[in-house]
């Protein structure tokens, strides 16, 4: 008899959770989520120009392409399993404008990139944002009139150039601009122009974030914003807030909700799952990306443990699927099964 033993019996009623993790078997046999490659989405920057291949000094790891690297790119992802990309251009300076009237021209990079992504790699899925800040000269997501970015004027223009995306070819478009009335408009102009089989992403719950500070770099807006965009994006403050601006996706005909950034915001993952039954997806950001890649090129965490720690957790959280700058990385170690 080991008094020792008796203690813990008493104290534990012998109740011992480490039984099921005592082995290897016993924890995989209990494990409640996994990751597979069917929960990512890859999305990737563009570039104009051929034969590029294009650092960007934020995102280790990560590079602007241009469309025929790229293709490459995709094919690789497409092999591996990878559903689906999300694709953003990094235009050249002389074609931004106030407006952001380049996101309507029809062969503007972002619709070159999809055609081409179609036509070599049909079985991937392409996704396609249509905020304007990629098109703007002042690096807002909307046109900017008196200091203010108007509203109405954003949703009509960027309707059309989801029409214009959706010609070129793309699956899903996917508006992360938070304008409002944004999903019915766009919903509107695709069921007019024919594309009923065209789904929209809703970019439900987007955050005024400090976490896109390396994307901007990566599509050349980090010098040009001027000012936030608060006065869009929802407060870090509000989840409930952000509950209410999702349902209002759902009424106006989102297919699927996601939240952004990620890890920062799985209570709202969570709530929003609960709350309507559509799929959820989690964007984890550009920031959260190079927190993870910075403090393991230092050395102070095990880079790979920890990205496959956080894409588990959307998938705890609830989450379908997780757009993450990891997702070739992580596809090629699940191709390899570990
Ligand atoms: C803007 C947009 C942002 C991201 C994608 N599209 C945010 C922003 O620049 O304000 C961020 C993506 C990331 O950080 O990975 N429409």
């Amino acid at each position: 008899m080991n008094d020792r033993t008796n203690l813990v019996d008493r104290i534990t009623g012998h109740r011992r959770m480490r039984r099921n993790r005592k082995a290897d078997w016993t924890r995989r046999l209990v494990q409640e989520n996994r990751l597979t490659v069917d929960d990512l989405i890859w999305p990737i920057f563009i570039v104009p120009g051929s034969n590029i291949v294009q650092p960007i000094d934020a995102m280790p790891g990560v590079n602007r392409m241009s469309i025929d690297t790229a293709v490459e790119a995709v094919k690789e992802a497409a092999d591996l399993g990878i559903p689906a990309i999300a694709t953003f251009p990094n235009i050249d300076l002389s074609l931004r404008d106030e407006t952001g009237s380049n996101s309507l021209a029809a062969d503007n990079l972002i619709n070159q990139a999809t055609r081409a992504f179609k036509k070599a790699v049909p079985e991937i899925g392409v996704i396609t944002d249509v905020a304007l800040d990629p098109f703007t000269s002042h690096g807002h997501d909307g046109i900017l009139r008196d200091g203010e970015i108007v509203n109405d004027e954003t949703v009509e223009t960027i309707a059309r150039a989801a029409v214009g995306q959706a010609d070129a070819g793309a699956d899903i478009i996917a508006p992360s601009d938070m304008m409002d009335g944004r999903i019915g408009a766009i919903r509107q102009a695709l069921d007019a122009a024919g594309h009923q089989n065209v789904g929209i992403m809703a970019y439900a719950t987007k955050f005024a974030s400090g976490f896109y500070g390396p994307y901007r770099e990566a599509i050349g807006t980090g010098g040009l914003l001027k000012g936030d965009k608060k006065t869009y994006y929802i407060d870090p403050a509000n989840g409930t807030e952000a509950i209410r601006d999702a349902a209002l996706d759902v009424e106006e005909g989102a297919d699927m909700l996601m939240v952004k950034p990620g890890l920062p915001y799985l209570d709202i993952c969570w709530r929003m799952k609960e709350a309507f039954g559509l799929p959820v997806f989690a964007y984890q950001v550009s920031g959260e990306y190079s927190q993870v890649k910075a403090a393991a090129a230092n050395g102070w965490i095990d880079g790979e443990k920890v990205m496959l720690e956080t894409l588990l957790a959307f998938k705890r959280a609830g989450c379908d699927g997780i757009l993450s700058y990891f997702a070739i990385e992580v596809a090629r170690i699940l191709a390899k099964g570990r």
